[in-house]
Order: structure tokens, then C-alpha cells, then sequence
């Protein structure tokens, strides 16, 4: 988040996507949090569904599935009657309103850019969480729309080759890239493999920290399992 706001390119993005190049690796997570990062920052934000083949924004919310993206595209309900507001303070949520039997066709279509330009025009950031690159072209189609893309990894889980060819994908593009998040990385590991890189200093900051926000989330938690 902090690091979207300092960036030249990214700090005035109006509209970003996240994805990912498999499944599970965090998008939904990354897009929800960041949204609520920005929310908590004072700034008018909403999430949009755009994963209209396996939507789960709403979940995280406890929101219905029943109305969203998928209505508002065919015309059959307004943005104002789809949205679901203040699900926290600052942040409102547009759900996919069920699944797409033909995700490609409304993304592609009319109603989706002109539901995209309304949505920039009420809130100061608007978030589109989005199907997995290396599975379904979704992403891609969106992308022209966007400010930028977000970039989700989840450590240890991709293949290196498949996660360099979906990244190529986004970065060949005319759209910027902000960045990538590196998901399931624990301090531990982070400081092992930072140290594999980065001055001897920087090891032993690590580690330390590491070893000490174990022993913080032990004392809360209980020893950690595995
Ligand atoms: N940084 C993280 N810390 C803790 N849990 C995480 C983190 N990132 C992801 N998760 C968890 O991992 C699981 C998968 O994340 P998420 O649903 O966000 O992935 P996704 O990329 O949206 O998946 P899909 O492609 O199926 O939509 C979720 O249970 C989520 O809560
Ligand atoms: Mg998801």
C-alpha cells in the first residue's frame, strides 16, 4: 500500500487489477486487503468481482452473491442497486452477481467499460480482483481498462517458468505493472533466503526479527504447529 502511494506511476492509478498465474495464489486476499489499506487511509474505494467464473470477494465480506458486476453488464440492474456499500468504512464492494456462463463475452462488452469509466468517476480507487492468467485470458481482457496491474506469487507454490510467462504477459503490455506481492513468505524464510542476497547485516536483521516475532506470536498463540 505504501509503496503504491509513493511510486510516480502508481499514486495517481484510479484503477488496478490483481492476478496471479494459478489459482490460490492470494489475489482475492491481496485485493481486499489493499482495498482496505487505501479505505482506512480516508480514501472512497470499491472491489470489484471481476473473477465472474469463480467469484469469492464476497465471501470475504459475508456478502450474497445474488447481484453485481454480472447484472449491471446486461443492464439489469443500476450500479446503485448492485453495489454493496460500506462494508467497512470508505469501502464498497461490487460482488459478480453469481457465475458467467460467458465471463469472456461480458467483459469484452460495452457495459463493462462503461460500468468501469462510472465507477472511476465516484471513487478515488477502484480495485478488480481477477481470474488467474495462465488458466483463462479474463485478466488480459481487463487490462486495457486499468491504470495497472498487481502482480500475486504465492511462494513455493508456482512453478518459476509458468510465473515468468505470466508475468511477461502482464509486463509486455502497454499497461504499467506495479509490482508483484509475495504471498506465504514468512519472516523466517524471508530472512534465510533475503540473506542469500543481501549484505551479512541485513541476515542477522532478519533472523533476528524472525526469531522474535516467533517467540511474540508464541507468547499469544502457542508454539506454531509443523
Ligand atoms: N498473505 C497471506 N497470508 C495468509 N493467508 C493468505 C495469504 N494470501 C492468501 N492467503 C490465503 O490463501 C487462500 C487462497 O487465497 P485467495 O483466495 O486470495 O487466492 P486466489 O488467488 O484469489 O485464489 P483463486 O484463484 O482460487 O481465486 C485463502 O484461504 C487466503 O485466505
Ligand atoms: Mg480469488
Amino acid at each position: 500500500h505504501s509503496s503504491l502511494r509513493l511510486k510516480d506511476e502508481s499514486k495517481n492509478a484510479k484503477c488496478m487489477l490483481v492476478t496471479s498465474t494459478i489459482p490460490g495464489e492470494g489475489k482475492s486476499f491481496v485485493t481486499s486487503n489493499l482495498a482496505l489499506a487505501f479505505a482506512v487511509h480516508g480514501e472512497k474505494v470499491i472491489i470489484i468481482d471481476g473473477d465472474l467464473r469463480k467469484p469469492t470477494v464476497h465471501k470475504g465480506f459475508k456478502l450474497e452473491n445474488t447481484k453485481g458486476v454480472i447484472d449491471v453488464c446486461s443492464g439489469k440492474l443500476t450500479l446503485d442497486e448492485a453495489i454493496a456499500r460500506q462494508v467497512h468504512p470508505n469501502l464498497d464492494v461490487l460482488p459478480a452477481g453469481g457465475r458467467a456462463k460467458n465471463p469472456t463475452h461480458i467483459l469484452n462488452g460495452k457495459g463493462f467499460e462503461l460500468m468501469l469509466s462510472e465507477l472511476r468517476k465516484r471513487y478515488d480507487r477502484v480495485f478488480i480482483d481477477t481470474p488467474p492468467i495462465a488458466a483463462v485470458s479474463d485478466s488480459l481482457i481487463i487490462l486495457p481498462l486499468v491504470d495497472g496491474s498487481i502482480f500475486s506469487i504465492y511462494f513455493n507454490k508456482v512453478r518459476r517458468k509458468a510465473a515468468q510467462f505470466a508475468a511477461s504477459r502482464l509486463i509486455n503490455s502497454n499497461i504499467p505493472n506495479f509490482g508483484a506481492v509475495l504471498n506465504g513468505l514468512n519472516l523466517a524464510v524471508s530472512g534465510y533466503y533475503y540473506a542469500q542476497y543481501y549484505d551479512k547485516s541485513y541476515k542477522d536483521y532478519y533472523m533476528v526479527k524472525a526469531a522474535k516475532e516467533d517467540q511474540e506470536h508464541d507468547r499469544e498463540h502457542g508454539p506454531a504447529r509443523g
